[in-house]
């Protein structure tokens, strides 16, 4: 499925959509979002949505120093967001393989920002989204697919 967006509130918008939905879904592992795109394509901007749509109060920021950053919203169900620009080797990968086990937790949603440079991570069952710059400079696309 392709979605314009001319603005970065409909970008956000549409990421509260996609929380929303997600809120109370349950699958028998985590659900796996990832985010593909150039720099500035508005990644963080759609997690950032995400997060409201699921209710977390708290500013998503963009983790790129950390890595990852977890936020509760629920009482046992958290969000967490990985940026993984920097992790250039499978040394650097060590952080979040050592998180492992988070993967494998069904209450747990987890939103994976440049996928490319953690490849062997990734679940085969995952929501694909990838976002581009368009003409103008508001302008995005939005590609969302299942699993590739
Ligand atoms: N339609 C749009 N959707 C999303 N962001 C937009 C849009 N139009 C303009 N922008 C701007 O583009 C920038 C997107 O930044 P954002 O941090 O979300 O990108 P990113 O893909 O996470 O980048 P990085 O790879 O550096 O992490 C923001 O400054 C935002 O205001
Ligand atoms: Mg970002």
């Amino acid at each position: 499925m392709i979605v314009k967006s001319r603005t970065t509130k409909e970008t956000r918008e549409f990421g509260k959509l996609l929380g929303e939905t997600l809120k109370d879904a349950f699958f028998n592992q985590a659900i796996l979002i990832t985010l593909s795109g150039n720099l500035g394509s508005g990644k963080t901007t759609l997690i950032q949505g995400i997060g409201r749509g699921l209710g977390i109060k708290r500013q998503i920021t963009s983790p790129t120093f950390l890595i990852m950053r977890s936020y509760p919203f629920s009482k046992e169900r958290k969000l967490y967001h990985i940026d993984a620009y920097r992790i250039e080797n499978k040394k650097d990968a060590a952080v979040i393989e050592g998180e492992k086990s988070i993967f494998k937790d069904p209450s747990n949603i987890i939103v994976i920002e440049w996928p490319e440079r953690v490849r062997h991570l990734l679940l085969k069952e995952k929501i694909v989204i990838i976002l581009s710059h368009g003409k103008k400079e508001f302008e995005r696309t939005i590609v969302i697919r299942k699993n590739a």
